[in-house]
């Protein structure tokens, strides 16, 4: 990759391309919980921008530049009151449209509210998520169809990490990273015959099928179980950050994580789950003889209403998420980190805080990774150079084609049949709510 390049596809600023790509869909905010009918603002760093969120009076929902049009008092330290925020400096008030309903400032034969807005996107809120479009189209696109994201009963956890968003979501992606930063410790012998992860750690070394798919890119990671069957571990890339991971029993469960990039340095994790079954295998179960397998709650840092205050772990870089050398050396955990989560933000944290990608030696296990590279630069400059609208923003329903996990499935079989048959046989979750 060149410099430009390496610009091209971390930096998500205005104007940037990545930038641009990522302002044509929907994006999660926050969730619903943080914001409270005529309750405190909120800070909120969105793609590189500054705004302010708040819930007025009747519930909607508004997302904007936090400088007030007036004169750039930030409308954070703003009264959220009756039906808008009112700027605390000379009393302006703005409705979540971002429309001037109130110039108390000025006399009033001299008042020129209406023509006064300030920098307001399009909020939208399903299923306990907070969405903005912060796109120029003058009708917002449909919100995308996640499976996760379209039961109003998923389960929502949120972290935020001091990175880049893409090294973040490269994470989810590399499959090949489990059998050692996760689950190097753990053998066969350790696990119950039909645990998922038992494929993880019988064969460390899988290969893959990568492809590119209708929401992005897709691959299937291969290895011969020792019943015969093949195993596969089936995750996703969906545009513009969504990730799909396979550390989920696929029959039975549906997970979409968004890297939302706070800015170039900064990401959100918004984790939505949910299914029939119990849950993430790997927080959930435990070894053959009862031992958990990972420390698996996240500890938070109090929130704060900074910039990026919100969903910061306690375990960091300052204390080396956590780091056990005792447990290191003695095979407790391989990577001597006992919490899961910090596992995957250690490493991808420790990388710096945008990669460079100069210093990598990509192998055959990366080429899901090359891929998703490949398809985002060329998405976005399809884009910038001739406005070809990037995948899933006019069909939305592309995404609800995607799933992940893992499974056991006939050897002949190739691996786009496979994955049909597979989703041909899924309970879907918002089909399992409605029964
Ligand atoms: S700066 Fe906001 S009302 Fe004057
Ligand atoms: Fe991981």
């Amino acid at each position: 990759m060149t410099t430009q390049e390496q610009d091209n596809i971390a930096r998500v600023g205005p104007g940037t391309p990545m930038g641009q790509l990522m302002r044509e869909y929907w994006l999660p905010a926050a969730t619903s919980s943080e914001l409270a009918a005529d309750g405190d603002p909120m800070r909120l760093m969105l793609l590189g921008e500054r705004l302010v969120a708040f819930r007025d009076t009747l519930g909607r929902v508004g997302v904007m530049d936090h400088r007030c049009p007036h004169r750039c008092a930030s409308l954070f330290l703003g009264r959220n009151e009756q039906g808008g925020i009112r700027c605390i400096y000379h009393g302006w008030k703005f409705d979540t449209s971002g429309q001037c309903v109130d110039m108390p400032s000025v006399p009033a034969h001299l008042d020129f509210k209406h023509k006064v807005r300030a920098r307001a996107y399009r909020t939208a809120e399903r299923n306990g998520i907070i969405w903005v479009y912060m796109g120029e189209r003058t009708v917002a696109p449909p919100l995308p169809e996640i499976e996760a994201t379209l039961a109003p009963n998923s389960d929502i956890w949120m972290l935020q990490r001091e990175c880049n968003w893409l090294q973040a979501l490269e994470g989810d992606i590399d499959t090949a990273h489990v059998g050692f930063l996760h689950a190097g410790s753990i053998g066969p012998e350790d696990l119950d015959d039909n645990h998922p992860m038992r494929p993880t750690v019988l064969n460390r070394a899988p290969e893959y099928c990568v492809a590119d798919a209708d929401w992005g890119t897709t691959y299937g990671a291969y290895r011969r179980n020792d019943d015969g069957r093949m195993s596969w571990r089936v995750a996703n890339f969906l545009f513009p950050f969504w990730s799909q991971t396979p550390n989920v029993r696929f029959a039975s469960r549906a997970i979409a994580r968004a890297w939302v990039p706070m800015d170039d340095e900064h990401v959100m994790l918004f984790n939505i789950s949910g299914g029939i079954d119990e849950g993430n295998p790997a927080y959930t179960t435990t070894t053959k003889d009862g031992r958990p397998l990972f420390d698996a709650p996240i500890k938070y840092l109090p929130r704060t209403t900074d910039w990026f205050g919100r969903w910061r772990s306690a375990e960091n870089a300052s204390n080396d998420w956590g780091m056990d050398r005792e447990a290191q050396r003695n095979n407790v955990y391989y990577s001597g980190i006992p919490n899961l989560s910090m596992q995957d933000q250690s490493v991808t944290e420790s990388m710096g805080k945008i990669t460079d990608h100069e210093l990598e030696h990509l192998c055959p296990s990366d080429l899901m990774i090359a891929r998703t590279r490949r398809r985002l630069l060329a998405t976005a400059r399809a884009l910038r150079d001739n406005g070809v609208a990037p995948p899933g923003v006019d069909d939305p329903s592309v995404f609800f084609r995607a799933r992940s996990g893992c499974y056991l499935h006939a050897a002949a079989t190739d691996f786009l049949d496979a994955y049909r048959e597979q989703l041909a046989q899924a309970a879907r979750w918002p089909a399992a709510q409605t029964g």
